[in-house]
């Protein structure tokens, strides 16, 4: 035998030489709930040691992830639902919890890089991406209200904007909307490939955002298709994104791949809740041993092409000491 790849595998030291790719807390972003209130932090019940956080907690949360050198984090609203309406006008309303939320952050660090979400649920009646009329989702007039809700975010002093509605053409939209009023230093993480998927059940639970009738199918993608992702990728692109986002995570390593290979731009991926609540699961049964099973699922996402990964498990990895 010439060949034998076991000798690249024969010690630790040789074993680090050829490893290709790395995972560092650069490449991690954050999620973060906000909910109304003083001195609030309750559990996500199907996110084990996910917290929502009121604005003076979720400081106190940012301030100990900036020590261990999580800098990186995306902040999304729990709505009372009272404040929800059709057309999410809550989104955009001065002073509203998202909007001094992003603004507290900034003021107390500066420093720390704030990814805001656009996107109607959170704050619709209907629970849904866009405005809704007679059942169905109105593309081109749920523009508008994304335009102003990532203005608003814009001028709260986020660094990213990052709309994950899947409406056609809001990329270019929210761009020149920036551009207009000052923004060109804001960037745009799009959620170019976004699936229509059953892994986002335990977020939906953590901002009560669920769909109050139908499904996302019209607007989020079909778990079938690939080639749609390379037409999404195409438009962002054009439209100005600066990040492409595939999500879920695991269950599409390889659209992360075919975006990698075929776009320059940066790949985020985002490991989304479900998936957090199946790895979270396995490990309090003892099923599966925790820094390997947390660290080989984050080691995909790079393997496949990610720069960025957005994933519940970001401060542990650093707490835990497992980014080495
Ligand atoms: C909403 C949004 C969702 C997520 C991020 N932004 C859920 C959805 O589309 O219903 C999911 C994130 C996760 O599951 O962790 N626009």
């Amino acid at each position: 035998m010439l060949q034998r790849p076991r000798r690249n595998r024969k010690s630790a030291v040789i074993r680090d030489m050829i490893q290709e790719t790395r995972l560092d807390a650069s490449n991690l972003i954050f999620p973060l709930f906000i909910i109304d209130g003083n001195q609030q932090k309750t559990e996500v019940s199907s996110m084990p040691g996910i917290y929502r956080y009121s604005i003076d907690n979720l400081l106190r949360e940012v301030e100990s992830c900036l020590k261990l050198g999580l800098k990186s984090f995306d902040l999304f609203p729990n709505i009372e639902e009272s404040l929800k309406d059709k057309y999410a006008t809550e989104s955009y309303r001065d002073g509203s919890l998202y909007l001094r939320a992003i603004a507290e952050v900034k003021k107390n660090f500066p420093e720390a890089c704030v990814v805001t979400d656009v996107a109607m649920d959170p704050y619709s009646s209907d629970g849904h991406d866009g405005i809704v009329e007679n059942g169905e989702i109105l593309n081109d007039e749920t523009l508008d209200v994304l335009g102003k809700m990532a203005l608003a975010h814009a001028q709260a002093g986020a660094d990213i904007i990052a709309p994950s509605d899947m409406m056609d053409g809001r990329i270019g939209y929210i761009r020149e909307h920036l551009d207009q009023h000052g923004f060109s230093h804001v960037s745009l993480m799009s959620y170019t490939a976004k699936y229509a998927s059953a892994f986002y059940g335990p977020f939906r639970d953590a901002l009560g955002s669920a769909p109050k009738h139908g499904d996302k199918k019209t607007y989020q993608m079909n778990p079938a298709n690939s080639k749609e992702a390379l037409i999404e990728g195409q438009l962002d692109a054009a439209e100005g994104a600066d990040f492409l986002m595939v999500k879920p995570g695991l269950p599409y390593l390889d659209i992360i791949k075919l975006l990698a290979d075929n776009f320059d731009l940066p790949i985020a991926a985002y490991n989304v809740s479900g998936e957090y609540a199946m790895l979270k699961a396995a490990i309090q049964n003892g099923w599966l041993d925790a820094e390997r099973s947390i660290m080989e699922t984050l080691l995909s996402f790079r393997r496949a092409g990610a720069t960025a990964i957005l994933t519940y498990h970001a401060k542990e990895v650093l707490e835990k000491g497992w980014l080495k």
